[in-house]
């Protein structure tokens, strides 16, 4: 594993943005699979500035999201997909049709979570997948104790994760409890993983993951076992790393 320690949160994102700019650059048609969250806005504001200034070509690109809450239409503010506009797509001129997450609004949610692994399988797998961690070790919605073989399925939300996501929306009682996730199976045959973390709140949760064992309970902790992990963090979240 590569670890990129900066000072601070915009630090890592320049860091981050850096790596996924040269992904592109080497390889203009990547498979991006991307990520929201706080902590990757950075180094989506990043890439728009290098988009804007031509120094970056989107319009190859093709993207898929890890996520989406199930029952969430794609124009709700607090869809992943109205995100990813917000944040990245409309901004860089990517092809919409390039872009993909899971449907939040689908009426069969199997048929909808094998479209995705579908359009995953179709792209031959993803290049460069981007990875926040929330605080109980999820990636996507990969919450502890489930599966590691998983593919794409319907998560149901943790305490925690409803807790942790509550801030994006009016109360709690407003988080969908449930959200497609990709698993963990095409996570681990990516290419290549890139995980961001910021904040002394990470800190815990980043050195079970990189440091502890390998374990369900904690879902990040099976990126020990890819080949290529980079992780980009600021001192904050780093600090309890061994
Ligand atoms: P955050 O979320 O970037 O908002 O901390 C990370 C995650 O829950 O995966």
């Amino acid at each position: 594993m590569k670890i990129h320690k900066t000072a601070d949160y915009e630090t890592m994102g320049r860091k981050a943005a850096d790596i996924v700019a040269a992904q592109i650059t080497l390889k203009p048609d990547s498979v991006l699979g991307l990520a929201t969250g706080s902590t990757p806005l950075g180094l989506y504001a990043r890439l728009v500035e290098r988009h804007k200034a031509g120094e970056l070509d989107f319009a190859r690109v093709r993207t898929v999201n890890l996520d989406e809450y199930e029952g969430l239409a794609a124009a709700h503010p607090q869809s992943y997909r109205f995100y990813m506009e917000q944040n990245l797509f409309s901004k860089t001129g990517i092809c919409p049709g390039n872009t993909h997450l899971p449907d939040g609004l689908a009426a069969d949610p199997a048929a909808e979570c094998a479209r995705y692994d579908a359009v995953i399988r179709g792209f031959g797998g993803i290049d460069l997948q981007l990875l926040g961690i929330g605080h109980d070790g999820h990636i996507g919605f990969n919450e502890p104790g489930g599966h590691f073989e998983n593919d794409t399925h319907v998560a149901v939300l943790t305490p925690e994760t409803i807790d942790a996501n509550k801030r994006f929306f009016t109360s709690a009682a407003e988080v969908p409890r449930r959200a497609y996730t990709m698993g963990i199976r095409p996570i681990m045959l990516a290419g290549r993983v890139l995980v961001v973390v910021s904040g002394v709140d990470k800190a815990d949760i980043v050195r079970r993951a990189f440091s502890g064992p390998v374990t369900p309970a904690v879902p990040a902790s099976i990126l020990q076992m890819h080949r290529d992990v980079t992780l980009v963090g600021d001192e904050a979240a780093l600090g309890k790393l061994l």
